[in-house]
This record gives C-alpha cells, sequence and structure tokens, in this order.
C-alpha cells in the first residue's frame, strides 16, 4: 500500500464518520445493503452488470489484472456477490463506496448493482 492510499482511506474514514459514522471507516467492506429483488426487476447481466463492472470494475479486476477477485465474467461475480454487495452496492441497510477503489459512482447506480446481486446476477 502506497502513502497516498492510507491518505485517501483516512479521508474516506473522516468523510463517513462525518456522514454518520456508520460506513465502512478505515477500509475494509461495509455492511450487507439488505437489497431485494423486486418480482419485476428488469435488471441483467446483458443490459447491467457487464457494462457496470466494464465501467468502474474490470481496469483492476479483469483476468490477469492486478487485483482479486476477478470479476471478469457472471459466474465469477455470482462466486462473489455477498462480498460486492458490501464494497461496492447501496440499499436500505448501507450504501457502500469502498470500491471502486479511488473513483466514485452514482448512488443509483449502486442501487441498480444492490437489486440485480440480490436477484442473484442474473443474464
Ligand atoms: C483502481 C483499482 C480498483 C478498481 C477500479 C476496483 N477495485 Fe476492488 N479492489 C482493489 C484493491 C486494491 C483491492 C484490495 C484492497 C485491500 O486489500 O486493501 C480491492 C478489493 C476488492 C474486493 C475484495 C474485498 C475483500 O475485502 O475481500 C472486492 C469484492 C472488490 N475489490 C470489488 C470491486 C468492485 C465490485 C469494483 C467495481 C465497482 C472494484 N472492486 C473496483 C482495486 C480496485
Amino acid at each position: 500500500m502506497t502513502i497516498s492510499s492510507i491518505r485517501r482511506l483516512r479521508l474516506v474514514c473522516l468523510v463517513s464518520l462525518a456522514a454518520g459514522g456508520m460506513l465502512a471507516c478505515g477500509g475494509g467492506p461495509g455492511d450487507a445493503t439488505g437489497s431485494t429483488c423486486p418480482t419485476d426487476s428488469a435488471l441483467g447481466y446483458a443490459n447491467f452488470g457487464a457494462a457496470f463492472m466494464q465501467d468502474h470494475c474490470l481496469s483492476c479486476h479483469r483476468a490477469g489484472g492486478p487485483e482479486s477477485p476477478t470479476l471478469s465474467t457472471i459466474e465469477q461475480i455470482r462466486a462473489n456477490l455477498q462480498i460486492i454487495d458490501r464494497s461496492a452496492a447501496a440499499g436500505p441497510n448501507a450504501v457502500n463506496t469502498y470500491m471502486p477503489d479511488g473513483a466514485s459512482v452514482d448512488e443509483a447506480e449502486r442501487r441498480k448493482l444492490g437489486e440485480w446481486l440480490a436477484c442473484g446476477a442474473p443474464e
């Protein structure tokens, strides 16, 4: 871990304390979002998940990339549903901003991620 990434984690920690203190403070995954899967959910890998991962995660979590877990395929995502939810998704119980490392994502997109994961990451 570099000095600058430690500084960044401290900043995240301060900001999350100021925001109410319940978010991941100290740079780890947060709580389960408690997201649920509406019966009419329209989110799939094809129309949401693949692009979300491509835009926000795969620069680091692709096959052969620098970070684990690899999230390049739907099977790899399904094998990591809970930890992805706790790292990057938003829902009634938590807004998790641990990932993507060093970048931001709209909360609305994080909520969609929570829903899609809660549905089991369907095609
Ligand atoms: C700029 C690089 C980068 C991007 C982009 C990124 N990550 Fe990460 N990710 C990391 C690093 C670095 C770690 C290891 C952090 C550590 O150990 O302190 C990590 C760890 C993780 C972990 C493991 C957490 C644990 O404690 O086991 C998950 C899950 C994860 N990332 C998911 C995601 C998701 C989902 C996205 C997209 C929303 C994403 N990451 C985007 C760099 C990145």
